[in-house]
């Protein structure tokens, strides 16, 4: 199954081993069924509509027929996994929802973890809130890069809660250091803020933030 650059670019990024690897807000569970293909790790998809996961349940039975004991299926709230009612390494993966319930999410689910788990994020939208609400909770930075898929720049967020790693900051750190992407990328992101920022000005301060960058 050939994936889009966004997914695609998120499996690449993983290069650790897990025992667990979530795919939540799954939809379809393409990211998922890759990992089943391309790993040994237990891949839980989760959506919170039955009719989504009774589609991906379906797909994983033709397409991985041998693999029935290698993946679960959730029909929940991402905001109520049990992780730590797992051992092992964990990747949990949240991608493609808005930067708002990314940021509800992982506060829900940090504040429960055991162990140390890993979290991968490519939220759509409020990149700058999510990372502030990010900075509060106990996880650092693994990895950070921009990815375009049809015209739109995405940022992709690799976490830890474990202790190695850089201080998330509201901006961003390695994303501006990918050339004429960094450049596009500030483009778009400016002009939306000074669109935002004409009908709530409390989005200037952001703007005020995106305009003092030096790239
Ligand atoms: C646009 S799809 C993203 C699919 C895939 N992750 C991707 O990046 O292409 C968003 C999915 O999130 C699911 N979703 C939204 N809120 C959720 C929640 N709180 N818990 C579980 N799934 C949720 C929706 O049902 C929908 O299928």
């Amino acid at each position: 199954m050939k994936l889009g650059k966004r997914l695609q670019t998120l499996h690449d990024v993983v290069t650790e081993d897990y025992q667990h690897i979530w795919d939540c807000c799954c939809d379809h569970g393409q990211l998922g069924a890759q990992f089943l293909h391309s790993s040994q790790a237990h891949i839980h998809f989760v959506d919170v509509v039955p009719m989504l996961i009774a589609k991906v349940k379906q797909d994983l039975a033709r397409f991985f027929p041998e693999a029935e004991t290698r993946y679960s299926l959730y029909t929940q709230d991402v905001a109520k996994l049990p992780l730590a009612q797992y051992s092992g390494r964990q990747l949990v993966i949240i991608a493609g929802v808005g930067g708002d319930l990314t940021a509800e999410l992982m506060t829900s689910l940090c504040c429960n973890l055991r162990d140390e788990v890993d979290f991968l994020l490519c939220p759509v939208h409020h990149h700058y809130t999510l990372r502030q609400n990010l900075q509060s909770l106990p996880l650092k930075v693994i990895h950070e890069s921009l990815v375009e898929e049809n015209r739109r720049i995405y940022e992709v967020l690799y976490l830890t809660s474990g202790k190695t790693g850089a201080a998330i900051t509201p901006l961003g750190e390695a994303i501006w250091q990918q050339g004429t992407l960094s450049k596009r990328y500030l483009e778009k992101t400016l002009d939306h803020y000074a669109r935002v920022a004409k009908g709530k000005p409390e989005a200037q301060a952001i703007l005020s933030a995106y305009q003092h960058l030096t790239l």
